[in-house]
């Protein structure tokens, strides 16, 4: 066994595939120590700066006095506890959903839920770039899967006319993000429910990059369509622009309750942390407030520096137009880009390199994040090393 290991990892190295840990020692903030060193930190998703926020910390330090710090059973055993239900409460009443479920992870809820929602015969519509959690959670559910080319409408109805043809009868379920992971595109959401209304399909939307960030109250881009009430499944993950950790689907009662009898991640897990659930109401509580909107500002102003700032010809062609935090600089090759992330790096900067399998092989990319904690001059020093090609 060790030699197998030995060699597809060999194997790896090679292709300039392997990936390894690495130390961080403190907390998630702009400015993080490695080994020793400090590097300013465009890696991380914590898009508002709210991991380290004296709020959640508080939060969590005072659920901790009351419930301690394990939930000791899954939600249906006895770890139901006070604050999963409150946070439940919280994310319904924010996203303006009857009802809101929490998984231990986004990776849980999309695991759990899609093979709640279909199974064999039935069809999951995905688009290309959809985050793994959502092909994992696809492939689990035993249905038919159909792949669109990224945001091709073209292509999801040629998919949508074959399921009507070929699975008669069958539900049908799109499964898209609202902004891109690893691209901080957007989805063209009144085109996605069009379709979905023409073909009766469900759609399920998974929003981890665009709450918090974008749409009345941070609600994310349906709800700044004006189309959220159209999504049937509204996922989301509490541990990005919320800083804690979890995820959640919001939608009808009958779906949470649905989920809360099939979705297997859900049943059989352990609840999550009392302190973590804690801590994520305090982000919700934060979020939709108006201090969460003026930090929102003050996020965009950061992306706009950005957009400003970074040589345009390192951008994707679509980064310039929208407002994520999320700037892609594609370089191609695997090793070619770990070379550029290493020298950044030797000048104070963590940006991480993304590779095969997170993107398609040949698109390695730096991923750059920006936060509404970071400071202009950290921008300004990020574009400015780029300008000046360091490697
Ligand atoms: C688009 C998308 N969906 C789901 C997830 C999973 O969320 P979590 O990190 O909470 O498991 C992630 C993050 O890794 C993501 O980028």
């Amino acid at each position: 066994m060790e030699d197998f290991f030995a060699k597809e990892l060999e194997a790896l190295r090679a292709r300039s595939l392997d990936r390894y840990l690495r130390e961080i020692t403190g907390a998630q903030e702009p400015e993080v120590e490695i080994g020793g060193r400090r590097l300013i930190n465009f890696s991380s998703n914590d898009y508002l700066g709210l991991a380290n926020d004296p709020r959640l910390r508080e939060a969590a330090t005072a659920a901790i006095e009351e419930f301690g710090v394990g939930a000791g059973a899954s939600r249906l055993i006895s770890g139901n506890l006070s604050p999963h239900l409150r946070l439940e409460r919280a994310l319904a009443k924010w996203k303006e959903t009857e009802a809101a479920l929490c998984f231990s992870s986004g990776y849980a809820a999309a695991l759990g839920t899609i093979p709640a929602l279909v199974g064999k015969d039935d069809v999951v519509v995905l688009d290309k770039l959809c985050h793994a959690s959502l092909i994992d959670g696809a492939r689990l559910s035993g249905a038919v899967l159909r792949i669109f080319p990224h945001n091709h409408m073209g292509k999801l109805e040629n998919h949508l006319e074959w399921a009507r043809r070929e699975h008669p009868g069958k539900r049908v379920l799109i499964v898209t993000e609202s902004v891109f992971s690893m691209d901080g595109d957007r989805a063209p959401l009144h085109e996605v429910i069009e379709l979905k209304r023409q073909f009766g399909a469900l759609l399920m939307l998974d929003e981890a990059h665009a709450v918090g960030v974008i749409g009345p109250n941070g609600r994310g881009l349906a709800a700044a369509e004006n189309v959220d009430a159209e999504v049937d499944v509204q996922m989301g993950t509490l541990s990005k622009a919320l800083g804690a950790s979890g995820g959640y689907i919001c939608g009808s009662g009958a779906l949470v309750e649905w989920l809360t009898n099939r979705a297997r991640s859900f049943i059989y897990s352990t609840a999550p942390s009392p302190a973590i659930a804690a801590a994520a109401i305090a982000a919700v509580d934060f979020v939709a407030s108006p201090e969460g909107e003026q930090r929102r500002l003050l996020l965009r102003e950061r992306i706009r520096l950005m957009q400003d700032l970074l040589p345009h010809a390192e951008l994707d062609e679509g980064q310039s137009a929208t407002s994520s935090a999320i700037f892609p600089w594609i370089v191609g090759d695997e090793q070619a880009t770990l070379n550029v992330a290493t020298a950044l790096e030797s000048e104070g900067f963590l940006v991480p390199a993304i590779r095969y399998p997170t993107v398609a092989k040949g698109t390695a990319r730096l991923r750059i994040a920006v936060t509404a904690a970071h400071q202009e001059a950290q921008i300004r020093g990020l574009c400015e090393t780029i300008k000046q090609r360091v490697w």
